[in-house]
């Protein structure tokens, strides 16, 4: 109820102006299984509502991530791309958008507790088509409809390792005493929000072998490695591709670098303030910009763990084609 939520809230902002702290997640503690998704409970109830409520438009777009593998990027990219034809949304505009948003607040969230955090998202059904919105839910809990109504998912992976790293300093920043450790052993489990992690990628990534046209899958590392060319994939996908002229005149670079880890990181707007919760307790709009590095695992892994985390991935995705 919301009286719950408001008692949540209440007890979470508590606890992060007493230091900003929850104790560990843990299996029991923090999670539930739902239809075969670790979820926290107030997301679940969030995504039941969505499964019941959303009412999908054909030409909707979603950019579905697993947490941590680049959300903020890849929601920073497609609005970028997606309204440069706009008034006012020009990507060399001084005005432009991104420079005063946090781009988690440029494209709204389908499923989140904290909802009205994200102002855009308190009336999914008010936004002008054609919607881009976000979600972190596996393809199975996606509403069957977005599937039949041909919706275009663009689908943003990345390394489970990396991911691993990249969620374990966001959640110890409400967590207190969560070590590598404690969080390794539940992930190699599968139990992390919204995991298995395997199983969310391997059902969007058989989606897209089927259905490449309504399915772009992309990766973190290959973006990173050749962001221009990416891009302009993105822009053709979206059905806004880049003209000649626009080639020409260098917009495809102008996206990739107002949306670079390093320009974003530095605006005033994502480094400083808070906007955000994460399990409640209030979070730095700059918990979303760390390192933004491929391989960081390795200076938090030892040679063990990368290699156990490696060989159940492997084993999971073994016949899939699907590989980091
Ligand atoms: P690291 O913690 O490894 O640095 P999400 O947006 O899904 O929460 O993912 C966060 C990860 O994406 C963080 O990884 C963050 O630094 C990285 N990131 C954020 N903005 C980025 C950008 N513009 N380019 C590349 N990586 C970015």
């Amino acid at each position: 109820s919301a009286g719950q939520h408001e008692s949540d809230d209440h007890d979470a902002t508590a606890a992060a102006e007493e230091g900003g702290t929850l104790p560990p997640p843990t299996r029991q503690g923090l999670w539930v299984l739902y239809r075969g998704c670790w979820l926290k409970p107030q997301t679940a109830e969030s995504v039941a509502v969505v499964q019941a409520q959303f009412e999908p438009r054909p030409d909707d777009v979603f950019l579905a991530t697993y947490p941590k593998c680049g959300t903020t990027w890849l929601k920073a990219l497609a609005f970028a791309v997606t309204n440069r034809l706009r008034h006012g949304h020009a990507v060399g505009d001084s005005g432009h958008p991104l420079l005063t948003n946090h781009p988690q607040h440029l494209v709204p969230f389908l499923e989140l507790p904290d909802r009205r955090l994200h102002p855009l998202a308190d009336d999914l059904d008010a936004l002008a088509s054609p919607r881009l919105l976000a979600t972190h839910m596996p393809l199975s809990l996606l509403a069957a409809r977005v599937g039949a109504l041909g919706c275009r998912v663009v689908y943003m992976c990345r390394e489970p390792k990396d991911v691993l790293v990249s969620y374990w300093h966001f959640a110890s920043k409400v967590h207190a005493d969560f070590s590598m450790d404690m969080a390794f052993e539940l992930f190699c489990d599968g139990v992390s929000s919204y995991g298995p992690i395997w199983d969310h990628n391997l059902g969007y990534w058989r989606q897209s072998m089927t259905e490449p046209r309504r399915i772009l899958f992309l990766k973190y590392e290959d973006m990173m490695a050749d962001p221009t060319s990416h891009v302009k994939m993105l822009a053709e996908f979206l059905r806004v591709p880049f003209s000649d002229d626009e080639v020409r005149r260098g917009v495809v670079e102008e996206v990739v670098d107002l949306c670079s880890f390093d320009k974003l990181k530095s605006l005033p707007v994502n480094s400083s303030g808070v906007s955000d919760r994460f399990v409640g307790v209030p979070i730095q709009n700059s918990s979303y910009f760390r390192t933004g590095r491929v391989g960081d695992w390795a200076t938090h892994f030892t040679q063990e763990m990368a290699e156990k985390l490696d060989a159940i991935v492997e084993e999971k995705f073994r016949g899939s084609g699907l590989r980091f």
